[in-house]
């Protein structure tokens, strides 16, 4: 639509004729005239309607779609949703009609719906300005995200979803008869993004990951997207969690500046960053929350749900003023196959969790890249080496030493913004029960 004006832009229209295109978010029909909000894209405002116009929408429901025009003036009423201005309605046009009111009531300041009705609803839903925001929030994640990889001078690559062999082990992946073959569906970018250490020493990429999980939790979900970064001619783990925290700063940075208005609508706060995110030992985390936390997990070879909500949300705002804290050294119980084994203790990998405000949202660490070390340690695991046979031909023709991370990117939306549920911070979520919208 050439003559449009976007709702936001009409504060600095005033006293000018303007065309504005949107849904009828509200309407107030008071005898003489009417009182219309209208939704664009960009806010929300009031669109003052004649006694004809008032007319022309009986029958109308909210979420009619109308193109109006009309002079742009300082505004009467007090509506606290919309705009300093309103637009004193010329005429007016009904691209689409809304004769049914929809399922759910979503001209309300809050949705006040549960998560099945929210999810079950998501064509309307999403409508609403807060689930709005939210998606508006996870794209400036992303575009920080791929602003700096950019400037380092990193190569994006756009990893495939169908595949062969499952890269995080376990039984926790999809199968799909392909052709009358058994396909799997990736479980996160690993092995693919390893193989281009080969060539590009530094990629990231925004892949698709698929993961059967057997329970429906707050955390988890089938199918998520990870943020991945995998880099070449690494000497120390340090030199991965330091681009790991200068990328998570950058993202908070874009969402501060692109998205004020969202973080204002979702009455949130950022997590706070602090001057450094502080690293720990996995043994050193546990004793803190045996010490400190008061709970006693010393024996777990893992961090609990409830260990990791305490160091990111207290011990680490605490001592560092940070909702961020990188988590070290795991056992090789705990980590997959690829995952580098620290040459100076068996029992030790050189991998790390960064835990951001409420739970683990990457995994990472240093890789193996040489081939015989690959090969026992896929044997070590109980793997047959023949299966992996692409992945090994890597390491068979030389490829550096390397690792990388990879951030959920709805697991991170959701501890940012501090959703109760990871289906909050997903668009369309798929979960054991739901395959729709
Ligand atoms: O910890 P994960 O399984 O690690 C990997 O997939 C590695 N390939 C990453 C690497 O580069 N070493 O998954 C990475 C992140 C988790 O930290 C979590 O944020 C998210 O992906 N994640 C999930 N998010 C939603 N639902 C699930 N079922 C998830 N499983 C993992
Ligand atoms: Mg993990």
């Amino acid at each position: 639509m050439k003559s449009r004006t976007l709702i936001s832009d009409l504060p600095s229209k005033m006293g000018e004729t303007v065309t504005i295109a949107g849904w009828l978010h509200r309407l107030r029909d008071m005898k003489n005239f009417g009182f219309a909000i209208i939704r664009d894209r960009s806010g929300l405002v009031q669109a003052v309607l004649s006694p004809e116009q008032t007319e022309q929408l009986r029958g109308m429901q909210v979420e009619t779609v109308l193109k109006l025009s009309g002079k742009v003036v300082k505004k009467q009423s007090k509506d606290k949703d919309a705009n300093e201005v309103e637009v004193q309605v010329e005429s007016m046009e009904i691209l689409s009609p809304v004769l049914d009111t929809p399922p759910v009531e979503i001209n309300n300041r809050d949705l006040d719906v549960n998560l099945d009705t929210l999810l079950d609803n998501r064509v309307v839903t999403l409508r609403h300005p807060k689930q709005r925001a939210i998606f508006r929030v996870q794209a400036a994640l992303v575009r920080g995200y791929r602003s700096y990889m950019e400037r380092q001078g990193f190569t994006e690559i756009f990893f495939p979803v169908l595949g062969g062999a499952a890269s995080e082990g376990g039984a926790e992946f999809f199968t799909l008869d392909y052709y009358g073959r058994e396909a799997t569906l990736s479980q996160s970018a690993q092995l693919h993004k390893q193989i281009t250490m080969g060539v590009y020493e530094g990629v990231y990429g925004l892949s698709y990951s698929f993961r059967a999980e057997k329970f429906g939790t707050s955390r988890h979900l089938t199918e998520f997207n990870q943020l991945e970064f995998e880099m070449g001619f690494v000497e120390e783990m340090e030199e991965l969690m330091e681009v790991e925290e200068a990328v998570i700063r950058e993202m908070f940075a874009t969402v501060e500046r692109e998205c004020a208005t969202e973080i204002e609508l979702l009455v949130v706060t950022l997590p706070p960053l602090g001057e450094k995110f502080p690293r720990l030992t996995l043994k050193a985390a546990l004793a803190a929350y045996r010490d400190e936390g008061g709970v006693d997990e010393t024996k777990e070879p893992d961090l609990s749900p409830a260990a990791e909500k305490w160091l990111s949300t207290v011990w680490a705002p605490k001592h560092f003023g940070s909702g961020f804290v990188f988590v070290t050294d795991w056992p090789p119980s705990k980590r997959p196959f690829y995952a580098k084994v620290d040459p100076k203790d068996p029992e030790n990998t050189l991998t790390f969790d960064l835990i951001g405000f409420g739970s683990e949202i990457t995994s990472g660490g240093m890789r193996i890249n040489r081939y015989d070390e690959q090969v026992q340690r896929l044997k070590d695991k109980g793997l047959n080496p023949a299966d992996f046979g692409d992945y090994l031909m890597m390491h068979k023709y030389g490829i550096p030493p390397e690792g990388g991370f990879g951030i959920g990117l709805q697991r991170l939306t959701q501890n940012v913004l501090q959703l109760p549920n990871i289906k909050e911070a997903t668009i369309f979520p798929r979960d054991v029960q739901r395959l729709r919208p």
